[in-house]
């Protein structure tokens, strides 16, 4: 066994190169890095955080989700609770995220649920939308899922997904069809609320289109200006699937310089807001959930500013229509080719 896997070797029920992949495959240093502006948003009040109805019941997902991937991903054989990771998902509970986005590879459900059930003030469960996902674990879902709720200690998630479809469905024991029969049981049993998909291009969703009782709620997908994936989109559209958004910052993080520079600083004089607001703003005005993350404080609360202000559309059409004079995937890039 090389020593990569032993480091995994003692987490319970992870495959171990299944874990890694996945990781890898979220994991990327940055390259770039900007100061706010202004960080004296503690004291203002942040307006309430819309919600779009999902295809399921009545369940609504708030448009903005604190991620607990990324910034937060725990290293391999790291088993200890990581109170940093608490702490951060305490203040952004603490500041009005109430959208949570987790992962069974994350490996951090734990400091997840340690951070719900300790939060101060309390939150009730019923005002937060909490989503987990599964991947090294698919082969048995439902066992998987009791592992996660056990962690995150509560009896149900608002969204269940299926992180990547990416596994090998032989050794893996399970293909994606059978995989989603799995959860349309498990959200019939109510341990889920509604179930959907991650980085699922167009021909997976039809394999699961073709056999679904229940079709699915949502994609999360690395989405932004410099990744538009127009089909992938219209696709969305037309099955009432909610496209979720990861990387939302990429532009000026990890792509930055790039050819919206400029747009961008125009429209954070025209509105007074960060860049990283305007866009925010611009994936929700675009018609997505946004999944963002940080580890600072003044960062989480700029963040959650967003839902007090609205891009005006001839600016959300400007952002698009620069966006695409570059391309630029950050995650998953082995496995999406494009
Ligand atoms: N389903 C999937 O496959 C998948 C893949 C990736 C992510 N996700 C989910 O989406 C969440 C958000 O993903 P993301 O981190 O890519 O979102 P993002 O909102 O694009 O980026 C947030 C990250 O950028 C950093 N950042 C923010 N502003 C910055 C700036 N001006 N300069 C440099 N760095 C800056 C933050 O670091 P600080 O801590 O310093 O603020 C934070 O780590 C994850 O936590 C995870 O829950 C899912």
């Amino acid at each position: 066994m090389s020593s990569l896997s032993t480091r995994f070797y003692t987490l319970p029920r992870i495959n171990t190169l299944s874990r890694f992949a996945a990781i890898k495959a979220e994991i990327r240093p940055f390259r770039y890095y900007r100061y706010p502006r202004n960080i004296f948003l503690t004291t203002r009040k942040m307006a309430s955080i819309p919600t779009i109805k999902l295809n399921h019941g009545g369940v609504e997902i708030p448009v903005i989700g604190y991620g607990l991937g990324t910034a937060h991903f725990k290293r391999a054989g790291d088993v200890a609770l990581n109170p940093a990771i608490i702490t951060a998902t305490q203040t952004a509970l603490s500041s009005g995220f109430t959208h949570l986005d987790g992962a069974e590879v994350y490996g951090n459900e734990t400091e997840l649920g340690v951070a719900i059930s300790s939060a101060s003030p309390p939150v009730p469960r019923s005002s937060l939308f909490i989503t987990t996902k599964i991947y090294s674990a698919i082969s048995s879902p439902s066992e998987a899922l009791a592992v996660s709720l056990k962690k995150l200690q509560v009896d149900y998630v608002d969204l269940y997904l299926l992180h990547a479809p990416f596994w090998d469905e032989k050794e893996k024991g399970i293909t994606i069809e059978e995989a989603w029969k799995e959860l349309e049981g498990l959200q019939e049993k109510g341990l889920v609320k509604a179930i959907g998909v991650s980085n699922f291009l167009v021909e997976h969703l039809e394999r699961i289109r073709k056999v679904a009782k229940i079709q699915p709620a949502v994609n999360q997908i690395e989405y932004h200006p410099y990744l538009q994936n127009p089909e992938l989109k219209a696709y969305h559209k037309q099955h009432n699937i909610v496209t979720a958004v990861y990387g939302p910052l990429i532009p000026i993080t990890k792509a930055a310089p790039g050819p919206l520079d400029s747009v961008i600083q125009e429209l954070e004089k025209k509105y007074n807001k960060s860049a990283t607001q305007i866009l925010l703003r611009w994936t929700i005005d675009d018609g997505n959930v946004a999944i963002t993350t940080s580890s600072k404080e003044w960062r989480i609360k700029e963040a959650l500013e967003v839902a007090g202000f609205k891009l005006d559309e001839e600016d959300v059409e400007k952002i698009r229509i620069v966006g695409k004079e570059k391309r630029h995937r950050v995650f998953w890039t082995k496995e999406i080719q494009d």
